[in-house]
Formats: C-alpha cells, sequence, structure tokens
C-alpha cells in the first residue's frame, strides 16, 4: 500500500489486515443493507456553492459540542468490540482522540473496560449506554463512569432489539472468536494481528465479563444481546438514567421528528440523529435525509448532533451546515485502527480534517461556527 490519502485507502487496508470475521463486523449494515448504502450515497448527492476573492486567512476549525471545546466539531462513535479491530483498540483510539483534541466515546460493549481506558489516557472519554435487564448492573456502569470522570453519557435507545447482519451469522461472530477450521486459516494469514493479540491480555467484553451476574463468557454476541438488552426500555427509564448519572446526558439513535420531541422533553443535553450506521432498522432513511426535519423541529431546544455515513470531512460540512453542532465517525476511525493502529486513527482525523478545512475555503468561510445552509446548493439536499 502505497501513501494513504483519503478513508477509503484506510479501509482498504484494513480489510487485508484485520480477521474476517472482525473487518465484516464493522463493514456491514442489516439485512439489505439499503440503509448502510445510503447512508453515504445521500450525503454525495449534497452540493456546495463555490466562492471565490473572500479573504481565507486565519480559519479556524474550533468548536464544542455539549459545551466541551473541540479541534473540530467531530467525535468518536462508540463501537462495540474496538479491542478486536486491534490488539488494545480502544485504548489506542482515546489516545489518538485525545492528542487530536476530540471526544472518544467507549462503548458498553468495549474489550477495554472504563477503568483501562482511564488508567491509559488523561482526557476525560464519554461512555455510551446500553440499558440492560440487569438495573443494578447499569447502575454499577453509571458509577463506574462517573468514577472514572467521564464528561457525558451518551445513552443508546436503538438497540432494544439487534437487527441481522448476515456476515455475522455466518462468520459466527464472537470475542474471542470461534474456532472453526475456515477462522483459523483466516486468523493465519493476518499474523501481525494475532502477534499483537497474543501480546494483550483484553479479549472479552471488559465492562461486563465479572462485573454482570452469571457473565464469565459470551460465546456469541447476538445470543447474549438477545437476552439481556432490555426490551421493554421507555422514556421512563431515560428519566431514572438522567437522575442517576446526573452529568451531560446524550440520547442516541433518533431518526423521527416525534421521538426528538421527546428527547429534547426528556432534558438531555444533545440527541444523536442516527439509524446506527445503518445496523439496525434496514429500510429506514439516511441520517443526513432525516436530520433537517429534526433540527426544524427541536434544534431551538436542544443540541442536535448526528452520524452515520460520513466518510470525509466534505460530510462533515454538509452535516454542520444542515445544522448539525457535530458529527461522530463510527468505521472510518476502526479502519485507521485496523490498518495501523493508533497513528491510523491520527490519520483518518488529520485527512477529515484537512477535507473539512479546505471545503471551508472553497465555501469562503473561515469558521467552522459559521457554517449554514447558505454553503449548499438548494435542490440537492434529501429529505430537506
Ligand atoms: C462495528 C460497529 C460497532 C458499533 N457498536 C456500537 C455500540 O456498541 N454502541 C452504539 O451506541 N453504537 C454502536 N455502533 C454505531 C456507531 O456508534 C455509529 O452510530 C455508526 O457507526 C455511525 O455510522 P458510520 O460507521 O457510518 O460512521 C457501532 C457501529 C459499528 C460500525
Amino acid at each position: 500500500m502505497g501513501i494513504i490519502t483519503s478513508i477509503e485507502d484506510l479501509r482498504v487496508l484494513a480489510k487485508r489486515r484485520v480477521p474476517r470475521m472482525f473487518y465484516d463486523y464493522a463493514d456491514a449494515g442489516s439485512w439489505t443493507e439499503s440503509t448502510y448504502r445510503a447512508n453515504g450515497d445521500d450525503f454525495a448527492k449534497i452540493k456546495f456553492r463555490q466562492r471565490v476573492a473572500v479573504n481565507l486567512e486565519h480559519r479556524t476549525l474550533r468548536s464544542t459540542m455539549v459545551g466541551q471545546p473541540v479541534a473540530m466539531p467531530v467525535a468518536l462513535a462508540p463501537t462495540g468490540l474496538t479491542g478486536m479491530q486491534h490488539a488494545d483498540g480502544e485504548i489506542l483510539a482515546a489516545r489518538a482522540a485525545e492528542k487530536f483534541g476530540v471526544p472518544f466515546t467507549l462503548s458498553t460493549m468495549s474489550i477495554c473496560s472504563i477503568e483501562d481506558v482511564a488508567a491509559h489516557t488523561s482526557a476525560p472519554f464519554w461512555f455510551q449506554l446500553y440499558v440492560m435487564k440487569d438495573r443494578d448492573f447499569i447502575e454499577r456502569l453509571i458509577e463506574r463512569a462517573r468514577a472514572a470522570q467521564c464528561s457525558a453519557l451518551v445513552l443508546t435507545l436503538d438497540l432494544q432489539v439487534l437487527g441481522q447482519r448476515h456476515k455475522d451469522l455466518r462468520n459466527g461472530l464472537s470475542a474471542p472468536p470461534k474456532m472453526t477450521l475456515a477462522t483459523v486459516l483466516n486468523l493465519l494469514s493476518k499474523p501481525r494481528w494475532g502477534l499483537r493479540m497474543l501480546g494483550t491480555r483484553r479479549h472479552g467484553f471488559g465492562n461486563i465479563i465479572g462485573h454482570a451476574k452469571s457473565v464469565s463468557d459470551m460465546s456469541s454476541l447476538s445470543a447474549w444481546t438477545t437476552q439481556q438488552f432490555d426490551p421493554a426500555l421507555s422514556w421512563d427509564d431515560v428519566e431514572w438514567i438522567k437522575r442517576r448519572w446526573g452529568g451531560t446526558l446524550i440520547i442516541k439513535g433518533i431518526m423521527d421528528p416525534d421521538d426528538a420531541r421527546l428527547a429534547a422533553n426528556s432534558g438531555a443535553d444533545a440527541l444523536i440523529v442516527s439509524n446506527h450506521g445503518g445496523r439496525q432498522l434496514d429500510g429506514a432513511p439516511s441520517s443526513i435525509a432525516a436530520l433537517p426535519a429534526i433540527v426544524e423541529a427541536v434544534g431551538s431546544r436542544i443540541e442536535v448532533h448526528m452520524d452515520g455515513g460520513v466518510r470525509s470531512g466534505q460530510d462533515v460540512i454538509r452535516a454542520l451546515a444542515l445544522g448539525a453542532k457535530g458529527v461522530y465517525i463510527g468505521r472510518p476511525f476502526l479502519y485507521g485502527l485496523g490498518a495501523l493502529g493508533e497513528a491510523g486513527v491520527t490519520t483518518c482525523l488529520e485527512i477529515i480534517r484537512n477535507e473539512l478545512d479546505l471545503t471551508m475555503a472553497f465555501c469562503g468561510l473561515r469558521d467552522v461556527n459559521d457554517v449554514d445552509r447558505r454553503i449548499l446548493l438548494p435542490g440537492t439536499i434529501p429529505g430537506g
């Protein structure tokens, strides 16, 4: 592989280096993957207005998300099993984010535990919470996030039931991987990954094993999710979690203006317009198409963030132009991690920063906080 110039380059390299089971886990959507594809395709439809002969000196991308300063309004999305894309993946990604000055969000379903990530970083990170039936366990998770000084809780509401991803079923996805002959042969073709995995003790769900009652190992992710995730989750639970946490709360997985109103009523600090990267309800619209109506419904009452399909700094600025205060990247940083570890996550962020900065300049702006709909060509906005 030659020089890396785009997120796509990182993806290609990650595909070569990460065992198929885990590469497929990242690069997959549910059922026909139509929403997964739409997340990217709809971004590409949005055209910019090029402006010229405007002073473009002293440009800045600095902004805030939920009141916290960010080097650019881009955060790393919570992703499960990140430590299977690369040994110690969560710690490496959190470090890259910290050095860059953007938030890192640790998933409930991470390999490295909350305490482990806290011990290996110095900036506060965000913690993403899945609500499970065992409320004692949830209370303890919230306490652990507080003890680790996490500076926001991201409460994911769109995974009461698990979307079917065909590849995961075929690959028998689990952490550590189930050793079928095909898996063993595939692992043998990824020696770099394997050697690093042999060099770490972090192979299971660090937040859960040894913390949740009667969970000592986790053979199949989908079976476990079906047993543990709470299908009865309601807005009353959101209220309960908000009270228990008491800090900055971000609600993730909002796709409908009605739900956006409920999220705003809940008193949360932000919501994330997200279809879980096309991994849950296949057939839902793309996130970028859902964004404008949600901003219109609640944008004055709650900070609106978005994720899904962001593959460049150009996509970041498109989302900002449509009213997002910040965006999250999932797969882009996972590709960076799988390709090149911590340096790959840094490269991913640098690529996005550079594209964001240049696109802002081409549109005639110097401050990312000035970005709004005026930089977009009317008639090219999906859902808008
Ligand atoms: C491999 C993978 C694992 C994920 N795990 C979680 C998770 O544990 N919790 C969560 O709230 N969202 C999870 N998501 C969704 C991401 O937070 C985010 O919504 C999505 O990746 C954004 O789309 P993008 O990958 O196109 O950037 C996951 C996404 C991926 C790709």
